[in-house]
């Protein structure tokens, strides 16, 4: 195990920070006697220190091929994920994220990583219907949920409209916020059906069903998922075609003159 191996090397080089060196003095393991109370103590026990050299991917293993060793240091869990219509038992570490069991374990890596902490939305995917941020989710916490992943939007064959609408309108540069940007885009859709609230609701009492969603209000509500590339122009067209149902939508232009006049006078 290559994050086992680290570790052992790291004890057998005495390879220690000296915050590291700090705790062990004051435990009064010094040189020699420390490193034989590394080796001597089982894996399992050096678990405080061993951990933080464990990346995510030994979390994201598949445990059972991980050696016993290893998997005493790791909280096993059982979960049956349903992702796109599929059933799909798991043994996982608990504290693996969705995302890394999508990616790592069901090999559905349509799901982007991308800051892994909660703040651009490339991991976004659908539980339940909710969108939801997957790198922020356990996946522990899933069991028997219903889990739609960017690959699980097309049907018969077909792209899923909105998947169609952001190809119409160029809605991706390098396209690696777009997994997340079309699975919070066809979200939204059924939040504005449902009359749900945002930021920018004026009144949340005489809020109703069916909104018809304003530029500002799409991207208010779309404003977790960012774009390195800046397609946000495009993104919002591709929303508001499938929104209003009106396949006549105008594509990206440059403004005219006079509207770049206007905008300056106003
Ligand atoms: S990867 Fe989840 S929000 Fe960035
Ligand atoms: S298309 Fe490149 S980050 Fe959005």
């Amino acid at each position: 195990m290559k994050d086992l191996d680290k570790w052992k090397a790291k004890v057998e080089a005495d390879d220690f920070t000296d915050d590291e060196k700090k705790v062990f003095d004051e435990m009064g393991l010094k040189g020699s006697s420390r490193r034989t109370f590394l080796k001597q103590v089982s894996v399992a026990s050096m678990s405080l220190w061993a951990t933080s050299y464990f990346t995510n991917d030994l979390f994201a293993s598949n445990m059972e091929d991980l050696p016993e060793e290893v998997r005493v240091l790791l909280n096993e869990v059982k979960v049956n994920l349903r992702v796109n219509d599929i059933s799909k038992p798991l043994n996982i570490d608990s504290r693996m994220s969705l995302l890394d069991a999508l990616r790592e374990r069901l090999a559905l890596t349509g799901t982007k990583k991308g800051c892994d902490h909660g703040q651009c939305g490339a991991c976004t995917v659908m539980i339940d219907g909710k969108r939801k941020l997957s790198c922020l989710t356990l996946a522990a916490t899933c069991n028997d949920k219903e889990i739609t992943t960017v690959e699980g939007l097309a049907s018969d064959g077909k792209l899923h409209p909105m998947q169609e609408a952001f190809v119409k309108h160029d809605g991706y540069q390098c396209g690696y916020c777009t997994p997340g940007q079309v699975c919070s885009s066809v979200a939204l859709l059924e939040e504005a059906k449902n009359g749900e609230a945002s930021y920018l609701t004026e009144d949340l009492k005489t809020i109703k069903k069916d909104l018809k969603l304003s530029e500002a209000e799409i991207r208010e509500r779309m404003s977790g998922n960012i774009c390195r590339c800046g397609a946000y122009n495009n993104i919002v067209q591709a929303f508001k075609e499938v929104h209003s149902g009106d396949s006549e939508m105008p594509t990206w232009e440059f403004a005219t003159q006079e509207q770049m006049e206007n905008a300056k006078n106003a």
